[in-house]
């Protein structure tokens, strides 16, 4: 079949290459020309581990191109994923101008019969309306548009790997042909029968996704009731820190033995700064919306949102209570990134502390190995550094907003040497307590008080 994926993002860009790589004829579009220019010579606009190999090699076997004429690629194509971004309006409620611009667009451009799939994340019953859309606006009468849900649970930093490795793939559709066909789109997934591009000695050996079909309403819940049930996992990881904290234990021990219940999971129980990145934050919301729209109360989630946001809260009343005073202080600051081995910024806990630090009247220098780029566009006023160990030079304090394993890996003793006070305050319970202040360091994290270290507090 011969593919076009609208909107070339993390969603659109790893959809793109992956379906390129198991065998597909692809071509991938966005109404950003810029960003088609770059992407034609290789260039990609985001980090992603292993993508650019895979957009590169793909291109050189002519199965992935590149195009800014969103008609001509649409028009070309037998199946059509929409990959646009839907991000929260201020009331929270997913924004879906581009589902509904490339909606009409389909419409007005196609003359033979087409798959429209939704990739991008939109809230139950968005698919009634793309396919109301899509009959409303058609051009020629006979040409048979069908819909189609098909949510990603692509994970950034892992995207390629979630894609072609995933434990199921879910589809809601309306007809047997629909279902066909993103069965032939998927087959060598479900078959795990393919070059594995990201590791040369063949696929990780992982079970066969589950195929499940559903109907499309269904479909686009699962993917809200998915991310908001991590989110939940997270916030209430976070209320168990605090409560850690109160009660003299360790959140780290607890969750770790919590998550050995098979009926639980170890995953998604870090305490920390809590949840951000361009999926769980404004997911939960959309999610919210949806609930209220339908008349069904979703306090628990609301509690999700507010724990979350409180969390930001706790690390400044941290920072206050070690500091004494905010104002005029220089405060060091590793990790902006949402999360490791991304460069995305967006809805990050690290830049909203920041943001909060130089509201308090702070100097905040900060590193990160691969987001220094979007976050120079989004944070003035901060000194950016090439390193952790120039982020630390003269600091009263020392921030860990994102557990990148270099910061684990760092010359600790060196960092000492360099503070004007050593002391480190880990939003992400990266590093061992212990060793820090074996090392002279004060040090706190959330919900291990046992690893408080003397002196901490200057506040009364
Ligand atoms: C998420 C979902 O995991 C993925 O399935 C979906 O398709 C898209 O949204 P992503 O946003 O890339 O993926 O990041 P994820 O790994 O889920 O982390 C989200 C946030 O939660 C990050 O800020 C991370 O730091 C935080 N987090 C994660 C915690 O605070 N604690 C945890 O235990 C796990």
């Amino acid at each position: 079949m011969r593919i076009a994926v609208i909107g070339t993002g993390y969603v659109g860009l790893v959809t793109g290459a992956c379906l390129a790589s198991i065998g597909h004829e692809v071509i991938c579009t966005d109404c950003d020309e810029a960003k088609i220019r770059l992407l034609e010579k290789g260039i990609l606009p985001i980090f992603e581990p292993g993508l650019d190999t895979m957009v590169t090699a793909e291109m050189r076997k002519r199965r992935l191109a590149f195009t800014a004429d969103v008609r001509q690629a649409v028009a070309a194509s037998d199946a059509i994923f929409i990959c646009v971004g839907t991000p929260p309006m201020e009331n929270g409620d997913a924004d879906l101008t581009a589902i509904d611009q490339v909606a009409r667009l389909i419409a007005t451009v196609s003359r033979s019969p087409k798959l429209v799939i939704e990739k991008s994340t939109v809230p139950a019953q968005t698919g009634q309306k793309l396919k109301q859309a899509l009959k409303v606006y058609s051009r020629s009468a006979g040409t048979h548009l069908s819909v189609a849900s098909n949510p990603e649970y692509l994970r950034e930093g892992t995207a390629i790997d979630d894609f072609l490795h995933p434990e199921r793939i879910v589809i809601g559709v309306e007809d047997e042909a629909a279902a066909r066909d993103l069965k032939e789109i998927y087959r060598p997934i479900l078959d795990q029968r393919f070059d594995c591009p990201m590791h040369e000695s063949g696929c990780p050996e992982t079970t066969k996704p589950e195929w499940l079909v559903t109907t499309i309403n269904s479909a686009e819940l699962i993917k809200h009731a998915s991310n908001s049930f991590l989110a939940l996992k997270i916030s209430y990881a976070n209320v168990l820190a605090e409560l850690c904290e109160e009660v003299d234990a360790n959140v780290d021990e607890v969750t770790r033995a919590v998550g050995r219940d098979p009926r639980i999971g170890p995953h998604f129980l870090q305490a920390g700064l809590g949840f951000g990145g361009f999926c769980l934050p404004k997911d939960v919301q959309a999610f919210l919306r949806l609930a209220e729209r339908v008349g069904v109360d979703f306090g628990l989630l609301r509690e999700v949102e507010r724990v979350n946001k409180r969390q930001i809260d706790r690390m400044v009343a941290k920072i206050r209570q070690a500091l004494w005073v905010i104002r005029g202080k220089e405060i060091g600051v590793l990790g902006l990134a949402f999360k490791p081995n991304t460069d995305d910024v967006r809805f990050s806990p690290a830049i909203e502390l920041i943001r909060r630090l130089l509201m308090e009247g702070a100097s905040v220098r900060a590193y990160d190995p691969q987001a220094m780029e979007k976050a120079r566009t989004v944070l003035p006023g901060v000194q950016f550094c090439t390193n952790e160990y120039e982020v630390a030079t003269g600091t009263d304090a020392l921030i860990i907003a994102t557990e990148w394993a270099d910061f684990r890996a760092c010359d600790w003793q060196r960092i000492h040497a360099t503070m004007a006070r050593p002391l480190v305050l880990d939003g992400r319970n990266l590093l061992n307590g212990q060793k820090l202040r074996a090392l002279g360091f004060e040090y706190d994290s959330f919900g291990r008080p046992d690893l408080i270290a003397e002196k901490m507090s200057l506040a009364a």
